[in-house]
């Protein structure tokens, strides 16, 4: 059919009518606008849906069937619009998908907490705390005087070794230890001292499951008329008793350090008690580093030791990897 046949342009528009309709409609918010656009399509005398209705008139009995169909179904439309339409503004004005409903219950925010570390390293302080050790810090850019001379550690050593320090000049370097802290405190203050020393130290390990190229120890220093390797191991034990559980196993193998003599190493009994780890390294104060920082080694003893913070928050929540620790995970940190 040619766009010229009568029956056709009167139902195109008739699609017209029912397009703007319906949008006229679905557009109209409140009861006044609902109202116009009724009156506009929907006027008994004088709405456009009168209008289409009249137009049968004009069309062959043949097309008059079809007009006639269609008319109807259009009419249809528009009343069931024009009703929604009323029904909908007749609704309380702040149902907008941006208002807030009061009514709803409230969503609990969700509180951030301290990461695992820093809750082991708040408890060691109180732990130790409970013990007469007091706190002590150093820098984590240390000279090379506090890291390795004044702990008796020789030129020669190979623990000063370029390849397993990050030196930042001849005499600068990031720490490897907590250790050159104990020289600090010493220097500062005649004895006795009673010290731990927490903080991040630095070596160029490669990464795995138990080492990282960063990480946390807790020095301890000990220093007084009389203080034995007795004392170094009950203060030990009664830690790790502490701080990991009553039925946790430590033991001390003999070992070596230049600033320690004797000297240990202390491990613990991993979760799952098929391997023991080690917890850190311990002993007597040489009496060289005594005299490094003008103690005088027939007054005083005392012992000092340090320990891995990041293996200790392992041991203690049963963790296997000491990565999980630096990749700020919140499904992983969110447990603790
Ligand atoms: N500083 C030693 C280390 O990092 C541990 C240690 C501390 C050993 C104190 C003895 C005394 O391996």
């Amino acid at each position: 059919m040619s766009p010229l046949d009568p029956l056709s342009s009167a139902l195109a528009d008739l699609d017209t009518l029912e397009a703007t309709g319906l949008d006229a409609f679905g557009q109209a918010r409140d009861a006044g606008s609902v109202e116009a656009a009724r009156i506009e399509f929907l006027g008994l005398k004088q709405g456009r849906v009168k209008a289409a209705q009249d137009r049968l008139k004009s069309l062959e009995p043949v097309a008059k069937r079809a007009y006639g169909q269609r008319f109807n179904a259009v009419k249809q439309a528009l009343e069931a619009a024009c009703d929604a339409a009323k029904v909908q503004a007749a609704r309380p004005a702040v149902v907008s998908s941006e208002a807030i409903d009061v009514t709803l219950p409230g969503h609990r925010p969700r509180l951030g907490h301290r990461h695992p570390l820093s809750q082991t390293a708040d408890e060691l302080i109180d732990l130790f705390g409970r013990f007469g050790f007091v706190v002590a810090r150093g820098p984590e850019v240390e000279d090379v005087h506090h890291n390795f001379e004044a702990l008796n550690i020789p030129p020669t050593h190979p623990a000063r070794d370029p390849l397993d320090n990050f030196y930042i000049s001849d005499r600068a370097m990031l720490r490897s230890q907590t250790s050159p802290v104990q020289i600090r405190v010493m220097e500062r203050q005649p004895p006795p001292v009673r010290v731990i020393a927490i903080g991040r130290v630095y070596r160029p390990d490669t990464v795995d499951a138990t080492h990282s190229f960063m990480f946390h120890q807790v020095e301890g220093l000990m220093v007084d008329r009389g203080v034995t390797m007795a004392d170094l191991k009950t203060v030990l034990r009664l830690f790790a008793e502490s701080y990991l559980g009553r039925d946790v196993q430590i033991r001390f193998r003999p070992s070596f350090f230049p600033f320690t003599e004797p000297s240990v190493e202390v491990d613990m009994l991993w979760h799952g008690g098929d391997r023991w780890v080690e917890m850190g390294g311990a002993g007597m104060v040489d009496p060289n580093v005594f005299r490094a920082v003008g103690y005088d080694p027939d007054e005083v003893t005392g012992f000092a030791f340090g320990l891995g913070i990041e293996r200790l928050c392992m041991r203690r929540h049963a963790i296997d990897d000491i990565r999980l620790l630096y990749q700020n995970d919140t499904r992983f940190l969110g447990q603790f």
